[in-house]
């Protein structure tokens, strides 16, 4: 069985790229390297022992896709190649839309051309905007609240049409909570470009020296410490999910949506200290202004995930800061050390 993984050298992409290979899948990958670079493949091989054909190709290159289906048998497509900054799909939301939602559709066209139905989806808990119920559960109403979280929400409708049109389609959508950690090695992780924007990188950027202290973005929310809470997952827990997304579309038609999630939520302020505790580094911080459009809580339901496709997270915040610091203590360039 071969997956064609789009986005495969990116953060999750790569980490996925391992589990599958060790479920004893093939794997495929394009990637433009826009967000990432070969040398988060070349560590994947070393991990797994075996080389992973790769195209540095955009997704948006029809020609490279029809090249891809021609020269490999695909079994099924795991598509991760997408813009995924808030802020920046702010300032620039047309290079969102064109890179999100044109690789989507050149990516289902050409599928159909070569008779692949099978696709897992990066969707994203933010399509569910600013609801105030918690936990997340997949049935409730969407409404994102800016561009990037709106190609996510674009594409959901796209493929929920596309089954309703044809029911041979198997289309999994992966709502994903707040992926951190790293793999257990400590070769791969989460390399942003420039100042990150999530949490994690930048207290683990801290810890190393690169920034000198943590901006806490608000701490009069109304949660346990006054700071944001999330459901923060370990990215080989989310791997795992999508080796078992990519059993049940082998097995199964149907669109559905699924939260990847632990079901539990952790403020900025435990994580801070949850990492400091497993890194021995403290991390100087300072309270500063709200960040717009930030909600106080976000965590998930995932049961669904566990019913349908037998996947439940296992690793706790202690690892995931533990498998974070291992990354970025022997990797504080990222994969440009
Ligand atoms: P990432 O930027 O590390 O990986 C995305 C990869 O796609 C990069 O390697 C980039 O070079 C590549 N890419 C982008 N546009 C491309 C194109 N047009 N053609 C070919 N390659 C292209 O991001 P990630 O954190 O691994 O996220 C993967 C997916 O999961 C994205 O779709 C993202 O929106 C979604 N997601 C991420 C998070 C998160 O917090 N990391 C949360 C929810 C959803
Ligand atoms: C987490 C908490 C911040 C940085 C984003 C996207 C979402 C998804 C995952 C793709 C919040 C606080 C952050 C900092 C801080 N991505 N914070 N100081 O905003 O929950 O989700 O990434 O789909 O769509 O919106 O994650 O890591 O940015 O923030 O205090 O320097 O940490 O206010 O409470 P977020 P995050």
């Amino acid at each position: 069985m071969a997956i064609l993984i789009t986005g495969g050298a990116g953060y999750i992409g790569s980490h996925t790229c391992v589990r599958l290979i060790e479920s004893g899948y093939d794997v495929v990958v394009i990637d433009n390297l826009d967000n990432s670079s070969a040398e988060s493949l070349r560590r994947v091989e070393a991990i797994v022992g075996k080389k992973v054909p790769f195209y540095q190709n955009d997704v948006r290159d029809k020609d490279a896709l029809r090249r891809i289906f021609t020269e490999n048998r695909i079994d099924a497509v795991i598509h991760f190649a997408g813009l995924k900054a808030v802020g920046e799909s702010a300032k620039i939301p047309v290079a969102y839309y064109d890179n999100n939602l044109i690789s989507t559709l050149y990516l289902l066209e050409v599928m159909a051309e070569f008779d692949v139905k099978r696709l897992v989806f990066s969707s994203s808990a933010t399509v569910y905007g600013l609801s105030k119920t918690m936990p997340l559960v997949e049935d409730m109403p969407l409404g994102a609240i800016n561009p990037y979280g709106r190609t996510k929400y674009f594409i959901e409708e796209m493929l929920r049409d596309l089954y309703a049109s044809d029911d041979g389609w198997s289309l999994a959508l992966l709502r994903y909570f707040n992926p951190i950690g790293a793999h257990e090695s400590g070769t791969i992780g989460e390399n942003p470009r420039g100042i990150p924007n999530n949490l994690m990188p930048y207290i683990s950027q801290v810890a190393v020296g690169r920034l000198p202290h943590l901006n806490v973005y608000g701490n009069d929310y109304d949660t346990v410490d006054g700071t944001g809470v999330r459901d923060y997952i370990h990215v080989v827990d989310l791997a795992e999910g999508h080796v078992k997304a990519v059993a049940w579309a082998l097995e199964h038609t149907g669109c559905e949506p699924f939260n990847l999630g632990t079901g539990k939520g952790c403020s900025v302020l435990q994580l801070k200290d949850a990492f400091e505790q497993a890194s021995g580094v403290k991390i100087p911080y300072v309270i500063a202004p709200r960040r717009p459009g930030d909600p106080d809580t976000v965590y998930a339901d995932a049961s669904k995930a566990k019913a349908v496709l037998g996947w439940e997270a296992q690793r706790d915040i202690a690892q995931m800061c533990v498998d974070t610091w291992r990354w970025q203590k022997n990797n504080p360039n990222g994969f440009e050390s």
